[in-house]
């Protein structure tokens, strides 16, 4: 009987695909404190700061491509016969491209706005500094990046969390396991009689909780474990 897997991945599944991470020698940490540009208190204190940049960050989602591993974890998506979630912890849309479905983004995603004054969600693929209208309420001056920053809630808890009570398998893939809730994932999943592996370039601050820890880019490691698993 197929196993139900669930994937969680880091800024590392995009490294090769030329997306800094955060916490790497030339981390996007590195450039910005992240008090400054990713909490909401940094949005209302200097809102053209943040605007410019996740409209940076935005902007240059048109010169990147997906890698062998989010092609690999597309292809496990359509082929796996079992249940399967892919949770990323990226606000790119590297996943998307590749083609994979079963996806949340849980910390949400560059190539959406949220808007403030009616609080709903629309694909977004401008800057925002600009202070573009809603398309929903044709307000202008409301649309924030639909970013989760620190201190806000992730999207989709529930649905993560009741993914990785029912698995089986459970792949951590390109995190340093520094930021929860994602990094206590392998702890709900081990509760639920999980076989746990981490495939990360370098040992994470989890590495010790899983069964099993390949070290290695995900460029390659991802698209071996995706044969492995389909045979
Ligand atoms: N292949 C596999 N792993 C890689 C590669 C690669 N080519 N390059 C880097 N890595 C690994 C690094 O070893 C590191 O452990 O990816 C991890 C990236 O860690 P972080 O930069 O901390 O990114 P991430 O774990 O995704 O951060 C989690 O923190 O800042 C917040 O919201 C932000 O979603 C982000 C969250
Ligand atoms: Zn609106």
């Amino acid at each position: 009987m197929a196993s139900n897997i669930v994937i969680l991945t880091g800024a590392g599944v995009s490294a090769e695909s030329g997306v800094p991470t955060f916490r790497g020698p030339d981390g996007l940490w590195e450039g910005h404190r992240v008090e400054d540009v990713a909490t909401p208190q940094a949005f209302r204190r200097d809102p053209v700061l943040v605007q410019r940049f996740y409209d940076a960050r935005r902007a240059a989602l048109s010169s990147v491509q997906p890698n062998a591993a989010h092609k690999a974890l597309a292809r496990l998506d359509a082929e796996w016969p079992g249940e399967l979630l892919l949770v990323t912890q990226n606000v790119d849309d590297l996943h998307d491209r590749a083609g994979s479905k079963r996806l949340l983004h849980m910390h949400g995603e560059l190539n959406s706005a949220w808007c403030t004054a009616c609080d709903r969600r629309t694909p977004c693929t401008g800057p925002l500094l600009e202070n573009p209208a809603c398309p929903a309420c044709t307000l202008s001056g409301h649309l924030r990046p639909d970013i989760v920053w620190f201190g806000e809630m992730p999207y989709h808890m529930e649905a993560i969390e009741d993914a990785l009570l029912g698995c089986d398998l459970f792949i951590s893939i390109g995190t340093s396991g520094n930021v929860y809730p994602a990094a206590g994932f392998i702890d709900l999943a081990r509760h639920a009689g999980a076989r746990c592996l981490e495939l990360n370039l370098d040992p994470s601050m989890t590495s010790n909780r899983f069964h099993e820890s390949r070290l290695g880019p995900a460029g390659t490691l991802v698209p071996a474990l995706v044969d492995e698993l389909l045979g």
